[in-house]
C-alpha cells in the first residue's frame, strides 16, 4: 500500500520536473573578461554587491572577493569534516608500468639525434608514477646514484643508458616521494559534498548561475562539490582541470552508459571534461598556499620555463615564477574556463593557458572547494545526461518530501518529553568536539562553530 502510494508520487514527479531543453539556440555563454583589471558587478538576491575583477585575458580569470559569506564557508568546512569519507591523494601505486617501460627507450629519447640523451632528454623518457613530479633538477642524482653516466659527460650514450635498471628508477622515484613530499604532484586531502543535500551548497548553484550566466540545467548536472584541505608543505604542482578533446566520452556523463558514480570506471573510454572552475577559500592562509597560473596570458612564458629548468609547474620550488599568482582570502572566488570555445558557440578543446596549480602552504592551512562545471563536449549527449540528472532529482525530491511527511507525522504522535531538547544539545556539542579532534589543524573559533547549529541566521545571510 505504502510502496504504491511512493510509486506513483515519484512518477507524477518525474513528469513534472523534466523540462526538455531546446537544443537549438543553445550555446554556451561566457564571461568577457574585457581586459586585465576590468571589474563589472554583481548583484544578489540578497542584495549584496559583488565585483567581478578580470585577472586575465586568456583565459579568461576573474576573482570575486566576499563571494561567499564568513558563514558559508565555515558551513561547507563544518560539513566536509563531518563527513568520513575524506581521501588522501598521496601516492596510489596504480601505473601503466609496461607503458612507462615502451616509452623508456634510447632512440625515441634522443630528439635532437646527436646519438648522447642530455639531462632534459634523459628526463622526458623517465618513468612516472602516478601523482609523481621528477624534476630535471632531479635527473643528475638519479644518475650519479647508480654511476650510469660512467665517462662523467653529463650526457648518455645509448651503451650508458643500456645499463640502467628501470626497476631501479620506479624505486627511485617512489622513494622520493616518501622523503621528499615535493615529488609528489597533489598533497592534500578532499572529500565531495552533495550540492542537493543542504540548503546553503544548494544556494551557491543559484549563485553560479547569475555568475556565469550559464543555463540552470547546466549548472546543476555539474559535479558535486569537491572540498580539499592542504596542511604546512601541502600544494597541488601545475595541472589542468579538464582533459583534451579526443576520442573518449566525458567522464561525468557517464552514467548515460550506465555505468554507476561509485563504480570503477575505465580511463582508456573516458575523460574529464571541466568547462569552467569556480574555486572558493574557505579560509585565510597564514602564509604561502596561493594559486598559480604559470602561463596565463602567454607573454613571458618560454623565458620563465627556460629559468625555472622547464619546470614551471613545480609550484613548491617556482610558485612566483607564474605569469599570474592568487592570494587566498576567505570567501574569495576564483573563476577560470578551461575550455575554448568551437566555432558553434560550444565547449571547444582544453585552453592550453589553463594550466595552474596551488602553491606550498608555508604557515597554517587551507581549505578550499572546487566547483566544477562540467560540460560534455558531445552537445546532444549534454542533452540527454541533463534530462537525466532532471529526472533524479525529482525522484530525490518526492521522497525527500515523503520521508518528511512521515517524520511530521511520527513527531505529532510523539509524547513531547521535556528532556529531548537538552539532550540534543549534549549529542551536537559531543560532535563537534569529536571533530575538533579529528582536525587538529582547524582554527575555526568555537563560537562560529557553535553558532552554525543556529541554521535560521544561516538563511538570513544568503
Ligand atoms: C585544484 C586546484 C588550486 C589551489 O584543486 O584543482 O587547482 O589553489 N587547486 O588549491
Ligand atoms: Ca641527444
Ligand atoms: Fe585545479
Amino acid at each position: 500500500m505504502e510502496s504504491r502510494f511512493v510509486n506513483a508520487l515519484l512518477l507524477l514527479t518525474v513528469f513534472t520536473f523534466v523540462h526538455l531543453i531546446n537544443s537549438e539556440d543553445f550555446h554556451l555563454p561566457r564571461l568577457n573578461p574585457v581586459s586585465i583589471g576590468h571589474e563589472q558587478t554583481m548583484h544578489l538576491e540578497s542584495g549584496r554587491t559583488l565585483t567581478i575583477k578580470t585577472l586575465a585575458v586568456n583565459p579568461p580569470i576573474f576573482e570575486i572577493e566576499d563571494y561567499l559569506t564568513n558563514i558559508e564557508c565555515d558551513h561547507i568546512i563544518y560539513l566536509a569534516m563531518a563527513s568520513s569519507k575524506w581521501t588522501e591523494s598521496t601516492i596510489k601505486g596504480k601505473v601503466d608500468k609496461d607503458k612507462e617501460i615502451r616509452k623508456f627507450n634510447f632512440t625515441k629519447g634522443d630528439k635532437n639525434n646527436d646519438n648522447f640523451l642530455d639531462p632534459l632528454e634523459l628526463w622526458n623518457v623517465m618513468p612516472r608514477l602516478q601523482n609523481s613530479l621528477i624534476t630535471i633538477e632531479d635527473i643528475p642524482e638519479f644518475v650519479q646514484l647508480y654511476n650510469y653516466d660512467v665517462d662523467g659527460d653529463e650526457k648518455l650514450t645509448n651503451e650508458e643508458f643500456d645499463r640502467i635498471d628501470i626497476n631501479l628508477a620506479f624505486q627511485w622515484i617512489e622513494n622520493k616521494m616518501k622523503k621528499d613530499k615535493k615529488n609528489v604532484v597533489r598533497l592534500s586531502k578532499q572529500v565531495w559534498l552533495k550540492h542537493d543535500s543542504d540548503e546553503v551548497l544548494r544556494s551557491l548553484k543559484t549563485r553560479v548561475v547569475s555568475l556565469t550566466r550559464l543555463p540552470k540545467g547546466v549548472v546543476d548536472s555539474s559535479e558535486q562539490l569537491q572540498v580539499a584541505q592542504y596542511d604546512i608543505g601541502g600544494h597541488y604542482h601545475g595541472h589542468f582541470d579538464t582533459l583534451k578533446l579526443d576520442k573518449r566520452q566525458c567522464l561525468h556523463s557517464r552514467e548515460l552508459d550506465g555505468i554507476k558514480l561509485t563504480e570503477p570506471y575505465d580511463a582508456v573510454k573516458y575523460r574529464l571534461c571541466r568547462y569552467a572552475t569556480l574555486m572558493y577559500y574557505l579560509n585565510d592562509v597564514d602564509e604561502g598556499g596561493e594559486t598559480a597560473f604559470p602561463v596565463a596570458d602567454n607573454a613571458t612564458v618560454s623565458e620563465k620555463v627556460i629559468r625555472a629548468g622547464g619546470n614551471i609547474g613545480d609550484l613548491s620550488n617556482h610558485c612566483k615564477d607564474a605569469n599570474l599568482v592568487v592570494k587566498p582570502k576567505k570567501g574569495k572566488a576564483v573563476l577560470w574556463y578551461n575550455h575554448l570555445h568551437n566555432k558553434d558557440g560550444w565547449v571547444g578543446d582544453k585552453d592550453p593557458y589553463s594550466y595552474h596549480g596551488g602553491c606550498d602552504i608555508v604557515k597554517g592551512v587551507k581549505w578550499i572547494a572546487n566547483h566544477w562545471i562540467t560540460v560534455d563536449t558531445d552537445q546532444q549527449r549534454h542533452i540527454r545526461f541533463m534530462n537525466l540528472r532532471e529526472k533524479r532529482r525529482g525522484v530525490e525530491r518526492a521522497k525527500q518530501e515523503y520521508n518528511q511527511k512521515q517524520e511530521e507525522q511520527a513527531m505529532k504522535q510523539q509524547v513531547s518529553s521535556q528532556d529531548t531538547q537538552p539532550q540534543q544539545q549534549k549529542l551536537q556539542k559531543k560532535q563537534h568536539q569529536h571533530l575538533r579532534k579529528n582536525h587538529k589543524n582547524q582554527h575555526l573559533p568555537q563560537s562560529e562553530l557553535i553558532g552554525l547549529e543556529d541554521k535560521s541566521y544561516i538563511r538570513n545571510e544568503l
